[in-house]
This record gives structure tokens, C-alpha cells and sequence, in this order.
């Protein structure tokens, strides 16, 4: 009996409210929008596909921050997409403020909402979140974990001609080139997946992975949003049903791989009250060597966001 508020109408925004809908899990949905017409027609047209593919949750649209009072979960994907030639990073300077302004206005109406962040750029975009709201960081993340190993996984899938179903798979640091995929951690139906592929094609793929996000935006001249939308209507729909599953989520780590005081891509487990562990791989040399690398770009983007001054 939840109710979920999905902030931004757009591209990501409408899909992850239309895909949740389609689980029919939560009572209600609200999108919201500066654009309240736009959201207001998002959420009609979805809406009226409920007689047709048979779900209950009510999705309405609005403008207005008093509609989403006591809102249990909140998904915020308000902000500025990135164009061809701009790096997710190059978003701060729009998106920060955004994302802090839509924090607050959120909180002034649900007192402890759990906030899933997608806003780019990810990591620091939850970063500012996480200060701005001022809740426990349990229950503030960022999507991008589940939509980079999803990539991964179709890659593959693709590759060795198996159904996407099959392959499960883990990967961290931040969401951006520095990402780190980990093949060891990768399996076909339990079967690891280095035992199926050349080390070249699974390179390859990794190397894909790490510019998945570009190679739509080169095509589309905007970001995706199918499987963007579709792994944040994943993480809501988990920690409705309180389901712990493990999913590469953007978390606030406090010591664990050495790290601290910075949010970054983990395997987590995800239930009813957001965050409820994180999980702590017993990384290699190389990978751990990755990870560094990836967590010092993302404290570097931080410094950024804190310079700015915006909260
Ligand atoms: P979009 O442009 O289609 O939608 C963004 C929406 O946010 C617009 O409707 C706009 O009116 C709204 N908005 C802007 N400022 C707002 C405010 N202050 N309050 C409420 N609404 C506001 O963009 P799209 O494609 O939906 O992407 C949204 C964000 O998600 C971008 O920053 C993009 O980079 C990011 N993204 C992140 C991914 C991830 O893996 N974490 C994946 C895909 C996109
Ligand atoms: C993506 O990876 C732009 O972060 C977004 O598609």
C-alpha cells in the first residue's frame, strides 16, 4: 500500500512511473514536474493503459509538492539529460541545483521518505541528495548499477547467444568510464562466464559497457531511458515488497573496501528499509587498483559540487 513519487516527467521519469505501474505493487504514483501539464499528461496516458494490461496503481500528475505528502519512496530523476560531446560529469552545474531544490521541497511533505537518486552526474548527484535531505544515508542511493550490468548482460547475452535471463553479474564504482565491471563475478546459469568466452570478446564487451551510456546518447542524441526507467522502477518494487535482493547500487560507504565518506557503486541489499547491508567482495589486486581509480574521480566531481555551495 505505498505511495511513490517520481520526480521528473521525462524520459526516465514517465518510464520508470509507467514500468512501476505495470508491476502494480504500490497503491499510488505521483509524477511530478515543473512542467505540471506535461506530468499531468504523462500520468493520464498511463493511467488509461490500465484497463489494457490490468493494473491498479493510480498514477497522477502535478506540479505541486503538497501532492506527494507522505510519500514513502521517492525517485528523483529531475535534471538535465546530456547531449552528444558532454560527459555526465558536465551536468553539475544545472543538475546540483535541481537535485537539492527538489530534496528539500520533498521533505518538506514526506518526513522520511526513502529518495533513490538518478540524476547525473549519479554519484555526486546522490552526494547532494544525502546532505540536502538529511536523512539516514540507508536510505538515500542512486540507480545506475542495475542499468551498467544490465548493458553488461545484454552484451553477452548477445555475444554467446543465450537469453539475457541467464546471466547474472556484479559491478562497481561510479557511473561513468571509470566503472569497474568484474567478469570474475560474472556467470552464465552458475557457470562462470570466462569458461564461454575469449578474453578478447569479453574485453570488448567490458570496454562497451564502460561507454554504454555514450553509445545511446551518439545515436539518440539524448540519454536512454527504457532500461534506466526499468531498473528504478526494479529498486522501488524491492523495497516495497521488502525482498532483499542484491543489486550494484550507489551507496555511502563508511570504511568499507578502505573507502569512506563518498557515495559509490557496491553490491547492496535492498528491503523495506532501503540500504539494509553492503555487501564487501574480497577484491583482487587489479580490481581494487579500478576501484581507487573510480572513486577518486568521483571525490574529485565531489569537490566540485562542494565548491558550488548549493545546499
Ligand atoms: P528529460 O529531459 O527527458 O526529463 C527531465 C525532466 O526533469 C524534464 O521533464 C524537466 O522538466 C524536469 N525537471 C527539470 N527541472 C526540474 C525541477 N526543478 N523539478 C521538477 N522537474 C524538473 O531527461 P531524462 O532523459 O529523463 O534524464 C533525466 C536525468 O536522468 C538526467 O540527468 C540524465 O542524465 C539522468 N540519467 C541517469 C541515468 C542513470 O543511470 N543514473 C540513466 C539515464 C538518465
Ligand atoms: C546512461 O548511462 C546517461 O547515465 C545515463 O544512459
Amino acid at each position: 500500500m505505498s505511495k511513490v513519487t517520481v520526480v521528473g516527467a521525462g524520459n526516465v521519469g514517465a518510464t520508470c512511473a509507467n514500468v512501476l505501474a505495470h508491476k502494480d505493487v504500490v497503491k499510488e504514483i505521483v509524477l511530478l514536474d515543473i512542467k505540471g501539464d506535461f506530468a499531468r499528461g504523462k500520468a493520464l496516458d498511463s493511467w488509461q493503459q490500465a484497463p489494457i494490461d490490468y493494473y491498479s496503481t493510480s498514477i497522477k500528475g502535478t506540479a505541486d509538492y503538497a501532492d506527494t505528502a507522505n510519500s514513502d519512496i521517492v525517485v528523483i530523476t529531475a535534471g538535465i539529460p546530456r547531449r552528444p560531446g558532454m560527459s555526465r560529469d558536465d551536468l553539475i552545474s544545472s543538475n546540483a541545483k535541481i537535485v537539492t531544490s527538489v530534496t528539500k521541497s520533498i521533505l518538506e511533505h514526506s518526513p522520511n521518505p526513502i529518495i533513490i537518486i538518478v540524476s547525473n552526474p549519479l554519484d555526486v548527484m546522490t552526494y547532494a541528495a544525502d546532505k540536502a535531505s538529511g536523512l539516514d544515508s540507508s536510505r538515500v542511493f542512486g540507480m545506475a548499477g542495475i542499468l551498467d550490468t544490465a548493458r553488461y548482460r545484454a552484451f553477452l547475452a548477445s555475444a554467446l547467444n543465450i537469453s539475457p535471463k541467464d546471466f547474472q553479474a556484479v559491478l562497481m564504482g561510479g557511473h561513468g568510464d571509470t566503472m569497474v565491471p568484474l567478469p570474475r563475478y560474472t556467470t552464465v546459469a552458475g557457470i562462470p562466464v570466462t569458461e564461454l568466452i575469449d578474453e578478447e570478446t569479453l574485453d570488448a564487451i567490458v570496454e562497451r559497457t564502460k561507454k554504454g551510456g555514450g553509445e545511446l546518447v551518439k545515436l539518440m542524441g539524448t540519454s536512454a531511458w527504457y532500461a534506466p526507467g526499468a531498473a528504478a522502477a526494479q529498486m522501488v518494487a524491492t523495497i516495497v515488497r521488502d525482498e532483499n535482493r542484491v543489486f550494484p547500487c550507489c551507496a555511502l560507504l563508511s570504511g568499507q573496501y578502505g573507502l569512506k565518506d563518498l557515495f559509490l557503486g557496491v553490491p547492496v541489499k535492498l528491503g523495506k528499509n532501503g540500504i539494509e547491508q553492503i555487501i564487501e567482495l574480497q577484491l583482487n589486486e587489479d580490481e581494487m587498483a579500478l576501484l581507487n581509480k573510480s572513486a577518486d574521480h568521483v571525490t574529485k566531481v565531489m569537490g566540485v559540487f562542494n565548491d558550488m555551495n548549493v545546499l
